[in-house]
């Protein structure tokens, strides 16, 4: 779909659709209000007349109203007016999206992106409204014989904004949209593929095709030979039971002069995670192809960040892995040398993750860079601490942890910080090598994170678990896209120096 800004009277536009909102109680918005002025009155004696409460999400469509130049408009019900947040925002755009799907518009202007929000200028509201547009719009049918293609007329989308000083706001918030839900689409496009065939292999498939359409962007990969000759032992064990070869897959991608150190971002990249020899139960275990979550969204932001040309260096880092039980599968118990010369012993072979993130959060060391950030589906105690709404964020490095917050806050999509105090690596003791890859059963994903935390002595480092966020469950099982948004904010806040927009 296109998107454009334009700045204009909704009287004056000469459109397939308009859309305006409507506030509760049978309350006109101030653009809604312009047009029953010049229609005489006919949009504010439907609502006398009870056919619109202005409840959120509800929606009224006309035709040929009195003196109006565009064929439809489109009244969307915005709740109270005071208590517009963003949240009901993202719904109504989301569904006047798909209202406008069920009429015959191919082109509508939209004011939605003047009405206010509590906090949120031009720019919010247009690349929200965008970005919510496209996710909407997102299907998964690749692997159906059978495609069912809904009928989607509407191909043009225009926001007004309130004045035409923002114009080249509202621009750069299309721009940087469409970025992002580029690599949104990417992340949720590999991490939905299944796992027979989104191999670690395929992952390094991905990143070679995307690095392939973009001149600064290029790919290298580390085989398992390259690992075993590097002392990648953690990593190698996890893979050990697989027929599928372990890659890790890295995507350079230089906006910078050479020496200007990198962002590196390290992405889990478990294309089934079985548990291993410490298998899984059954139920659900079909939603462990989502263990690559962390991967996916770094080729995500990596495809943003290409997209948007951004003058900074960064690495992306993708640890491709599958994790299956097998007579050469790795055993609890084993203790492991991994790459930094530490011992593991291993308790639980289902606690693969860290172990596979601990050699390349070593490997990246020779970057030199100038912060690291791991995004992972780690721990299901994640998802009991902070649920579905929110990824976990744990860091050694406090301005980096509220970069990200910031980034987090911009984006909206939510990350939450966890404490990653001494106290709590104690619990990683063993009798028989350096650290056990166990925590134990409380506080799972700051015992996880400790354990990371151990291999990134040598530069700023952060955490993203995002065992809840990554993808849903039930009826709307898919991948989110998430924590792309996220990741692209804080990659074009570092490119901006601290500015969003
Ligand atoms: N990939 C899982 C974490 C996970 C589980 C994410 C469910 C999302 C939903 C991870 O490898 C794992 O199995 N973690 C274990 C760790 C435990 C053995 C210490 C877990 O969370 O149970
Ligand atoms: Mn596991
Ligand atoms: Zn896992």
């Amino acid at each position: 779909m296109e998107f454009s800004v334009k700045s204009g009277s909704p009287e004056k536009q000469r459109s397939a659709c308009i859309v305006v909102g409507v506030f509760e109680p049978r309350r006109l918005s101030g653009v809604a209000e312009q047009l029953d002025q010049v229609s005489e009155g006919y949009l504010s004696g439907l609502l006398r007349r009870g056919d619109l409460e202005g409840k959120a999400g509800q929606m009224l469509l006309l035709h040929h109203v009195p003196n109006i130049l565009s064929e439809r408009v489109l009244l969307v019900g915005c709740g109270k007016e005071r208590e517009l947040d963003e949240r009901q925002y993202k719904q109504i755009i989301e569904k006047t999206i798909h209202t406008l799907n069920e009429t015959g518009s191919m082109e509508a202007v939209c004011f939605l992106s003047e009405l206010h929000v509590k906090g949120r200028d031009t720019y919010w509201k247009v690349r929200q409204a965008v970005e919510a547009a496209q996710a909407g719009l997102y299907t998964f049918n690749q692997l159906k014989t059978r495609k069912e293609e809904p009928r989607r007329p509407l191909r043009k989308l225009v926001f007004n904004v309130p004045t035409r000083r923002e114009l080249p706001l509202g621009e750069r918030a299309i721009q940087h949209a469409l970025a992002v839900s580029k690599g949104v689409t990417i992340c949720r496009d590999v991490a939905n593929m299944p796992p027979n065939i989104c191999t670690p292999r395929y992952l390094a498939e991905q990143a070679q095709s995307m690095a392939d359409q973009y001149d600064n962007l290029s790919f290298s990969e580390v085989d398992e030979a390259q690992m075993a000759e590097l002392g990648m032992n953690a990593y190698l064990a996890v893979g050990q039971g697989s027929e599928h070869e372990s890659v890790l897959s890295l995507l350079h991608y230089q906006g910078a002069a050479k020496d200007v150190p990198p962002v590196v971002l390290v992405g889990k990249g478990l294309t089934f995670d079985s548990g291993g020899i410490s298998i899984k139960p059954s139920a659900n275990m079909d939603e462990m192809k989502y263990d690559m979550g962390g991967a996916a969204s770094v080729l995500g932001a990596m495809q943003a960040l290409a997209e948007l040309q951004l003058p900074i260096n960064v690495i992306g880092a993708i640890a491709g892995c599958e994790n299956m039980p097998d007579g050469k599968a790795y055993r609890p118990g084993d203790v492991l040398t991994t790459m930094s010369g530490q011992t593991v012993e291993v308790l639980n072979t289902d606690a693969e993750g860290r172990l596979v993130l601990c050699d390349v959060l070593t490997y990246v060391e020779r970057f030199e860079p100038e912060a690291v950030v791991d995004i992972a589906t780690l721990t299901g105690a994640c998802i009991v601490a902070l649920g579905h709404h929110a990824s976990g964020l744990m860091s050694s490095h406090n301005p980096l942890a509220h970069e990200l917050l910031n980034a987090s806050e911009q984006s909206g999509d939510r990350a939450w910080r966890l404490p990653l105090w001494d106290e709590y690596q104690d619990a990683l003791d063993s009798p028989f090598a350096d650290m056990q890859n166990l925590g134990g059963r409380d506080a799972g994903t700051i015992t996880a994170a400790c354990f990371l935390s151990r291999f990134t002595k040598k530069y700023h480092w952060a955490h993203l678990d995002i065992a809840g966020t990554a993808w849903r469950s039930g009826a709307k099982k898919g991948a989110t896209g998430r924590p792309v948004p996220m990741l692209t904010q804080f990659l074009l806040n570092r490119a901006d120096n601290g500015q969003s927009n």
